[in-house]
């Protein structure tokens, strides 16, 4: 990709959010293990993606981003991995019917385990600790002992990726994803409007497949029904642990981050001239670049260059994150620096990260109100300016947590504490999340009908 490029050059560029590990020796034992396991992902998938987010960027294909804000090892299951799993599923089933594109899959499973925090420092009980980094950074127990950075995380964090991604890739081609067993994703909300409007719609799948089967038209198209692309994702945020997992591509020659599909850069480390920018401008993933109300477009010119020189199909997704109220004043001025520049990029929609409250209860939540009205600004204004909103990017769970406010089950302030379970930051439940999906349909499915640049 790029000429005179190392995997290590980023260690020359500024760092922000990065650990600074007291332990270096043990550091070093860590980076070189990690170099010499296998990576987590083959390049050609990290290819294949490309290719479909290409489609995306002309609105043929619709992107679906989700999952876990920061995965953590006490969290890790089967069970939360399935249910995940399956609540992409199920909203991929609603956007297909509506946006009538393939809908890409990418989970931010696998691999998503380090957070950017707004302060070094947080005070709990009185007392002030190091913050919680992610589980593959530090501990998230209010001590000083389990605050402190250390690297042997990093490799119990590749340890549960692989195992995750072992999993995934299991559900996703052994018979689980089978449409023909789109009835039973249904979880345990049953009785509510959204699961009824998901049972209708999983009636009139079966139907169509009895018909076609009844005509005979399954033979070479079953496989596709029968199994899913299913690609990972997750913030390239702890450097030394991409550098590690970073490989050759047997095929292109070119390197290639071996420790998920897809990676992106946060809001807090974009800076053009940093670390984060130089690893990532260097692997040939496809690259998220969050975007929000600080970035200029001048830097946004400057990063669509640096990461996407030859200005590649798929390449780059934007993923803006402005909060609900500051699209109108934010996303017009981004578009114009994106056209000015000719360039080709996806604009996901993520409602989550700029949408963050504390609640009275002194819970972290996000109202549910607000994220559906950013995922509306999203859509209107991209038909106001004729661009394509190419996919959308949530924090949930197929868990039945009480982390988000609102929603048809309506989750209340004081319900915030009943099942509170997410390691940073809240997360949309299964039934939120199906809620949501329902909404971007139908905003699919107007764009289709006026006639907007989705092409089919
Ligand atoms: C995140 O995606 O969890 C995150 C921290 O986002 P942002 O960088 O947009 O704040
Ligand atoms: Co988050």
């Amino acid at each position: 990709m790029t000429k005179g490029w190392s995997k290590s050059d980023w260690r020359a560029k500024p760092r922000v959010q990065m650990p600074d590990y007291p332990d270096q020796a043990a550091l070093q034992t860590v980076e070189t293990q990690l170099a010499k396991y296998p990576p987590l992902v083959f390049a050609g998938e990290a290819r294949k993606l490309k290719k479909q987010l290409a489609l995306a960027a002309e609105g043929k294909a619709f992107l679906l981003q989700g999952g876990d804000c920061a995965e953590s090892f006490a969290e890790f299951s089967a069970d939360n991995i399935r249910d995940t799993f399956r609540v992409m599923l199920q909203m991929a089933v609603v956007l297909t019917y509506g946006a009538k594109v393939p809908v890409i899959k990418v989970g931010r499973m696998a691999g998503q385990f380090a957070k950017p925090r707004s302060a070094a420092t947080e005070v709990i009980d009185g007392v002030e600790y190091p913050s919680y980094r992610g589980d593959i950074i530090n501990g998230f127990d209010a001590t000083v002992e389990s605050r402190r950075p250390d690297a042997n995380r990093m490799l119990q964090a590749y340890t549960q990726a692989a195992a995750s991604l072992n999993l995934l890739r299991a559900f996703s081609t052994g018979g689980f994803a089978d449409i023909h067993r789109v009835h039973s994703w249904t979880l345990g909300f049953a009785e509510h409007d959204k699961a009824e409007r998901y049972r209708e719609l999983s009636n009139r799948i079966s139907d169509a497949l009895d018909f076609m089967n009844a005509a005979g038209v399954n033979g070479d198209t079953s496989n596709a029904l029968a199994t899913v692309d299913f690609y990972t994702s997750h913030e390239a945020l702890l450097l030394e642990y991409e550098e590690a997992l970073c490989r050759i591509d047997s095929i292109t020659g070119l390197p290639v981050a071996g420790s998920g599909h897809m990676i992106w850069i946060g809001d807090r480390t974009r800076q053009p001239d940093g670390a984060h920018v130089e690893f990532c401008r260097g692997v040939q993933n496809p690259i998220g670049l969050k975007c929000g109300p600080t970035t200029s477009a001048d830097d946004l010119k400057v990063l669509m260059a640096k990461l996407n020189p030859t200005n590649e199909a798929g390449r780059l997704t934007l993923i803006a994150r402005f909060g609900a109220g500051k699209v109108g004043e934010n996303l017009p001025r981004l578009i114009k620096a994106v056209r000015e520049e000719g360039a080709n990029v996806v604009w996901s929609c993520d409602p989550m990260h700029g949408n963050t409250i504390k609640a009275a209860s002194g819970y972290k939540t996000r109202p549910f109100d607000s994220v559906l009205r950013e995922v509306r600004e999203f859509f209107g204004i991209h038909k106001a300016e004729g661009t394509i909103p190419g996919g959308v990017h949530f924090e949930m769970t197929g868990q039945d947590v009480t982390e988000c406010t609102g929603g048809l089950r309506a989750v209340s302030d004081e319900d915030l504490s009943d099942r509170y379970h997410t390691a940073c930051d809240p997360r949309l439940n299964a039934s939120q999340s199906l809620e949501l999906a329902f909404l971007v349909a139908e905003e699919l499915s107007a764009l289709r009908s006026s006639g907007q640049r989705i092409a089919l």
